[in-house]
């Protein structure tokens, strides 16, 4: 087996395939490789691991050679291979689905509160020396206990995102894209806090636009912890600086890294840097579940994890 990985892993995975690969490259970086990079990289492997942010594209698979067979996501969404072209080619692309739902339901709850509650703008202030004592009125927040939790995207994490909305005694509603619009419009004008899992598809491209953003309670709060471009991130800026809605958390963005200047200046946004999955179990676990795909495909042994039966 002859293997490019795009990044630095988990050690126990790298361990899997340094095992197992006759040839094994590893780009010594830590941010995203340049396409050149990347398809430098390709040529002539048998399979490569890509990160969520590497294009798999027909211009990584000429690249690579026609000896290619497996392309391997380090991540459960899959928006940024081009199926329909691997599938053509007979490349089998794998993913890292189950292993990151528990940890990114956990972070969708952890943007809900920083936003509600305003941790992030507190922190700031506790830092800044300004403090003069507690009063009544200072940074008050929105209470969550009992209201309407409104969920774009009922899978694995949506799923487990409710479960955790029963410890809150909150009234939840859901939205998959087999429902019709009329649902998502109930869900839109219900919903105090809405929170975004779907996966990026031609469907789902910005789903939340000027026209949803106004069907939102004014004091409702926007969470996007799914992909960026589902949502439109100027319609966005527009709709929390005119107050149409109370606030947002995001954890992604349209055009990852560069982040809209207009929500920089927001105090009532709080952003991450895609931190879905980032806990150290939670890494490993993917890691190890890329390596294992990739080998298996390889070895022509079943895999559970294939995006694109052949
Ligand atoms: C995922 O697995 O889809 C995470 O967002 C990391 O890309």
């Amino acid at each position: 087996m002859n293997v490019f990985l795009t990044r630095q892993i988990p050690a126990e995975a790298l361990e899997i395939l340094q095992k197992t690969c006759r040839q094994l490259e590893v780009a010594d970086s830590e941010i995203p490789l340049t396409i050149e990079r990347l398809q430098t990289g390709a040529r002539g492997r048998d399979g490569i691991l890509i990160m969520g942010n590497d294009r798999a594209d027909a211009a990584l698979f000429d690249a690579a050679g026609n000896q290619l067979r497996c392309i391997s996501n380090f991540s459960v969404g899959t928006n940024n291979i081009d199926i329909a072209e691997a599938t053509r080619r007979r490349i089998t692309v794998t993913n890292t689905p189950g292993v990151l739902t528990e940890t990114t339901a956990d972070l969708t709850w952890a943007l809900l509160l920083a936003v509600t509650r305003r941790i992030v703008e507190g922190d700031r202030f506790a830092r800044s020396g300004s403090w003069r004592g507690w009063t009544p009125t200072q940074f008050l927040g929105a209470d969550i206990s009992g209201k309407t939790l409104g969920i774009v995207g009922a899978g694995r994490i949506g799923t487990a995102v409710a479960k955790r909305a029963a410890g809150f005694n909150m009234r939840v509603l859901t939205f998959t894209s087999r429902n019709t619009r009329v649902e998502f419009e109930t869900l839109l004008r219900e919903s105090d806090f809405i929170t975004v899992h779907v996966p990026l598809t031609p469907a789902t491209k910005h789903l939340f636009g000027e026209k949803e953003f106004l069907l939102m309670k004014p004091t409702a709060y926007f969470i996007n912890v799914a992909r960026g471009p589902v949502h439109d991130e100027a319609a966005l800026v527009n709709a929390l600086r005119q107050n149409r809605i109370a606030g947002a958390g995001l954890d992604v963005f349209e055009e990852e890294p560069k982040i809209h200047p207009g929500l920089l200046d927001l105090e009532n946004v709080v952003l991450i840097p895609h931190l879905g999955s980032a806990t150290i179990e939670t890494r490993r676990r993917m890691a190890i579940m890329a390596a294992e795909n990739l080998i298996s495909v390889l070895a022509g042994r079943p895999c559970p994890n294939i995006v694109n039966p052949l």
